[in-house]
């Protein structure tokens, strides 16, 4: 894993969208993995500005997002579809058809069939990570066991009480999700994972400071990952005492 600490959160949004945007121009048919999310939103108003201002083109793009809560309609404004189109789709010239991020108001099983078909028809170039305060990455929560590949999974607690800053109450929030197993995330040739914020401390922690994997801090499987980059914004990585 390649740890970067970077003045603050800005940098690393920025630097994360010339990463992508390198992956882009450089194959020609990209595929990249999509995450939703605080974290992931100012790397998405980045890609936009390279859009505008460079001439980065997402004509030839393919996407596949990370998950979406079961129960909330793409016109949702907490969806995962909502978040995508409102943050990227919409404001750069990618072929809405070429991207995909689970139907979350359709019959669950057969989504998932379609979602693990995806999965496993589309080589991820790129994936974009979060983390959750309890280390969750997509929505693969500590557990003693975590899947491979995609499934239904019953949203956390402590999940449903981190997100419910996104909704009118914490009833609101829907209990559950469908994500890409930990496996799927693994296929990905290179990810990104950015972390800010001292609610993501502990998560941190597991994964900067000690050499131990564990499904119950699930974004500690990115060690055994050949192609990593963390990016850590100065305050987190004092706060947590990382000095690489
Ligand atoms: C979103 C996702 C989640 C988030 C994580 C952090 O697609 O997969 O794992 O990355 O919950 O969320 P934020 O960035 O809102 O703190």
């Amino acid at each position: 894993m390649k740890i970067i600490v970077t003045e603050n959160h800005l940098e690393s949004c920025e630097k994360t969208a010339k990463i992508m945007m390198d992956i882009i121009n450089k194959n020609e048919k990209p595929i990249l993995g999509l995450a939703t999310g605080g974290t992931a939103e100012q790397v998405y108003e980045e890609l936009v500005k390279l859009h505008k201002n460079s001439n980065l083109s997402f004509k030839n793009v393919s996407t596949v997002n990370l998950d979406e809560y079961i129960g909330l309609a793409p016109t949702h404004d907490q969806s995962y579809r909502y978040f995508m189109n409102h943050h990227l789709f919409s404001k750069v010239d990618i072929n809405i058809e070429n991207t995909y991020v689970p139907l979350g108001n359709t019959e669950a099983n057969a989504e998932l069939k379609k979602f693990q078909d995806k999965l496993n028809s589309t080589k991820r170039h790129f994936q974009i990570l979060g983390v959750g305060p309890n280390g969750h990455v997509a929505f693969n929560e500590p557990n003693a066991n975590l899947h491979a590949n995609a499934h239904i999974v019953d949203i956390a607690e402590s999940t449903i009480e981190a997100n419910s800053r996104y909704f009118n109450s914490k009833n609101d929030v829907p209990k559950k999700a469908f994500t890409q197993g930990m496996g799927d995330i693994l296929k990905a040739e290179q990810i990104v994972l950015l972390a800010t914020g001292a609610n993501k401390s502990d998560a941190m922690k597991s994964l900067l400071l000690g050499d131990e994997i564990s499904t119950e801090c699930p974004c500690t499987l990115l060690k055994t990952h050949p192609n990593t980059t963390i990016f850590i914004d100065k305050d987190l990585a004092t706060l947590i005492g990382y000095n690489g």
